[in-house]
């Protein structure tokens, strides 16, 4: 790394030219004064590398070196900082990031896959080389929250990180509430809109929000742990009835990820759509927009609401981290050293302990719900409320009737082998559909 106390340009080496590229690009010259002003010297565009050099971008690349193999960009000796916006865990953004911190040049990346999988590898190797390496765009595009949790709160012991990570699913779930469209067919708008990921699983999965909660555990709570252990379910399996009795009940669903620190120095990360009360701050959070909640000891509740993806909020966190760069203002990648982080066991899904929504379509005749009830009394298991609608919308067949209970928190264990018990009843007509509650 140069000296940022000289005055001299700080020249970017850009791989990846898709919308964030694009956007980087335009942000820097739209607003050329202003970030050299902020960032105390000039910012220039030195290189750049893409998959296609022929594609029309809109934009005079003429004057800007262009390196066929992305990797040179991580070896020309012009370069002070390569901006990764290659996107994927493996293959040339792994390589090119590491090619950049063994050539010692500062590194910024938008790269989620890349820094939940290999963030612990990749801050060893930065540190070993003093190098910056800093990942704003990584978590929510426009939401400052990685500055936030790092700097603003880094006094302070967080308990709770969570929200609504991933804008497709919100999207989704925010229109399947407003319309009570099926899931599929509002996925296929969402698609044609160019919401969704090129594979719309990383999405409606979960994976891409589990991704970005690893990556704020590991900086909120100081831990390493198994990515593959977080807990994941994504939102294919939620249809417009329960979305409707949901709201009937004061609810509203989403897919949320959570990271919760508990007492004895584990960590319970878990991605799943879940029933948000209608009065919490996040049930309000609509369409693509993403929001993140933080709970410190000392700095209480926080949220941060914005956009979490898109060309000109991801392309303003990304030169944030390079104005970061330019000033010398930079810290380690995961706030402290790297070998402060201490391993640890995640929480399997069978000990949260949480309410649940159920909804059972059952036979309408008598003794069904007190055969229920037998099975949640045999697993100690505590209820709180139960619905039931005659000729409700889901079937029309005769005799048939959705129940809908709610439980107080439970052991999930217990809820799993009671709803197995459950099922197995004769009266039961399909398998029983469980959403957890999320509230205080
Ligand atoms: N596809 C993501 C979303 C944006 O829908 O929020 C990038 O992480």
């Amino acid at each position: 790394m140069d000296n940022p106390s000289v005055n001299k340009p700080l020249n970017l080496g850009i791989a990846g030219l898709g919308t964030v590229g694009i956007g980087v690009l335009r942000l820097l010259q739209n607003n050329e004064k202003t970030i050299t002003n902020r960032a105390g010297r000039p910012i220039r565009i030195y290189a750049i590398s893409a998959k296609n050099r022929q594609k029309n971008r809109n934009m005079d690349l003429s004057n800007l070196k262009w390196h066929e193999n992305p990797l040179n960009l991580a070896k020309d000796p012009n370069v002070d900082v390569v901006i990764e916006l290659i996107g994927g865990a493996h293959g040339t953004a792994y390589e090119l990031v590491c090619s950049a911190i063994e050539n010692k040049k500062a590194i910024v990346t938008a790269n989620k896959a890349l820094i939940a999988l290999h963030g612990n590898e990749l801050a060893k190797k930065a540190a070993s080389q003093n190098v910056p390496l800093l990942f704003e765009a990584a978590v929510a595009g426009g939401i400052p929250i990685i500055k936030t949790i790092k700097e603003a709160l880094a006094a302070d012991r967080l308990i709770q990180i969570g929200g609504i990570l991933n804008g497709t699913c919100n999207y989704i779930l925010t229109t399947m509430t407003k319309t009570g469209r099926d899931f599929n067919d509002i996925l296929k708008e969402t698609q044609k809109l160019g919401y969704a990921e090129a594979n719309p699983s990383t999405d409606i999965d979960g994976l891409d929000t589990a991704h970005k909660l690893s990556i704020l555990a590991s900086l909120g709570f100081g831990y390493t742990f198994n990515f593959d252990d977080i807990y994941v379910e994504g939102i294919r399996n939620i249809n417009p009835y329960d979305i409707h009795y949901a709201q009937e009940l004061g609810y509203t669903i989403k897919l949320i990820g959570i990271a919760q620190h508990h007492q004895n120095n584990k960590l319970e990360l878990r991605v799943h759509p879940a029933l948000l009360p209608n009065t919490s701050p996040l049930s309000r959070v609509n369409g693509v927009i993403n929001a993140i909640t933080t709970q410190g000891e000392f700095s209480g509740y926080l949220m941060l609401e914005g956009a979490g993806a898109g060309e000109g909020p991801t392309a303003t966190a990304v030169c944030a981290d390079i104005i970061d760069i330019a000033r010398g203002n930079t810290i380690p990648m995961w706030g402290t050293d790297w070998n402060e982080l201490r391993p640890t066991n995640l929480i399997p899904n069978t000990d949260f302990n949480k309410a649940y929504y159920i909804r059972l379509f059952v036979e309408d005749k008598p003794g069904v719900v007190a055969d229920i009830a037998t099975v949640f009394k045999d697993y100690n298991l505590s209820l709180r409320s139960l619905l039931q609608h005659k000729n409700h919308i889901i079937h029309n067949a005769e005799n048939t009737v959705p129940i809908v209970l709610v439980t107080h928190k439970n052991k999930e264990n217990s809820l799993l082998k009671a709803l197995k018990e459950i099922h197995k009843l004769p009266a039961i007509l399909e398998k029983p559909i469980v959403i957890r509650i999320e509230e205080p």
